[in-house]
């Protein structure tokens, strides 16, 4: 069977790193770009050099946006530590990016290949300037998902989830842009959350990757804690690219998604049109609504065990 070929735009991350793992395992992970979002873009470019390197992938990272269109400073290191990979990473950094210019990278990539499956798990910062370099840029995409949105409930406000509450005016362009955006929200990923028993598993198996991804979810899990989120402990970004390697795992429904820009309360919602006289032609989503988490939590643990490409 053909893997899909993927690349991963992302801003690590805890859940982030995981995604990585993911992705190497279960696709052909051509790239891994970067972002600003969880923290910084140069933390989120080091820390997926860190993922590359612990799991010895040969994916090369390029760094893309350091600030959301409409800049402003802030992040989730409350979450995902001041590093963005919860405790200090003690490793002698060998990995280097290849570019900083991954809005760059992607536009090239696809006009020379049309096989790529951009999943982008971090602000859409990356992709919206993509899609402003190359009006075709999306259209040359084989398929364009994202996690980020929420139908019922955001984790950063009320209405508004973190990836798209960091950069509004990057998600408005993406849902604007002529494809289906392949959309796993929050009230699907919140059902994936790894517990004591597969922290357990992860140790028992001792690998380089097992013990990293074990310290990862124990940090998120005491941070889970202290914290009031709902969602938080979630492992939301490898559910994106699940969606594209298994999509037999997710339930997705198609929908037209607006991305509310001035709400005083509701900056950052993804405003979901339900209704069913929607016609086909005004959807511009497939949202996620119903995943099998188990399956799901089994495949996040097996490539966090072993991120070489599944057999
Ligand atoms: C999203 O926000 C980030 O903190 C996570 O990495 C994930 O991409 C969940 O709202
Ligand atoms: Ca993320």
């Amino acid at each position: 069977m053909t893997r899909a070929a993927i690349v991963l735009d992302c801003d690590p991350g805890l859940d982030d790193a995981v995604a990585i793992l993911v992705a190497s395992r279960y696709a052909d992970l051509v790239a891994i770009t970067t972002v600003n979002g969880n923290v910084s873009l140069d933390k989120t470019t080091r820390n997926a050099l860190v993922v590359a390197q612990v799991a010895g992938l040969d994916a090369p990272v390029h760094a893309g946006s350091a600030q959301p269109l409409v800049p402003h400073s802030l992040d989730a290191s409350h979450i995902h530590g001041e590093n963005g990979l919860g405790a200090d990473i003690d490793i002698a950094l060998t990995r280097r990016v290849v570019s900083d210019d991954a809005v760059g990278f992607l536009v090239e990539l696809v006009k020379e290949r049309d096989d790529i499956h951009l999943v982008a798990v971090g602000p859409l910062t990356n992709v919206a300037l993509a899609i402003r370099r190359d009006p075709r840029f999306a259209s040359r995409l084989r398929s364009l998902t994202i996690m980020g949105g929420a139908a019922c409930g955001g984790n950063v406000t009320p209405t508004a989830e973190f990836n798209i509450f960091i950069d509004p005016e990057a998600a408005a362009i993406v849902f604007d842009c002529g494809v289906i955006v392949r959309t796993i929200p929050l009230d699907l990923t919140k059902h994936v959350i790894a517990h004591a028993a597969h922290v357990d598993q992860l140790r028992a198996a001792d690998t380089s990757t097992s013990r990293f991804v074990a310290d990862l979810l124990v940090y998120y899990g005491r941070i889970g804690a202290t914290v009031k989120v709902p969602t938080l402990g979630a492992l939301h970004d490898p559910c994106a690219v699940l969606a594209v390697t298994n999509p037999e795992l997710f339930g997705l429904v198609p929908r037209h998604v607006d991305i509310e820009l001035d709400g005083q309360h509701t900056r950052g919602m993804t405003v979901v049109d339900a209704r069913r006289n929607v016609e086909p032609a005004d959807q511009n989503a497939l949202v996620g609504y119903s995943v099998d988490a188990s399956r799901v939590l089994r495949m996040i643990v097996d490539a966090s065990i072993d991120p070489r490409p599944a057999t």
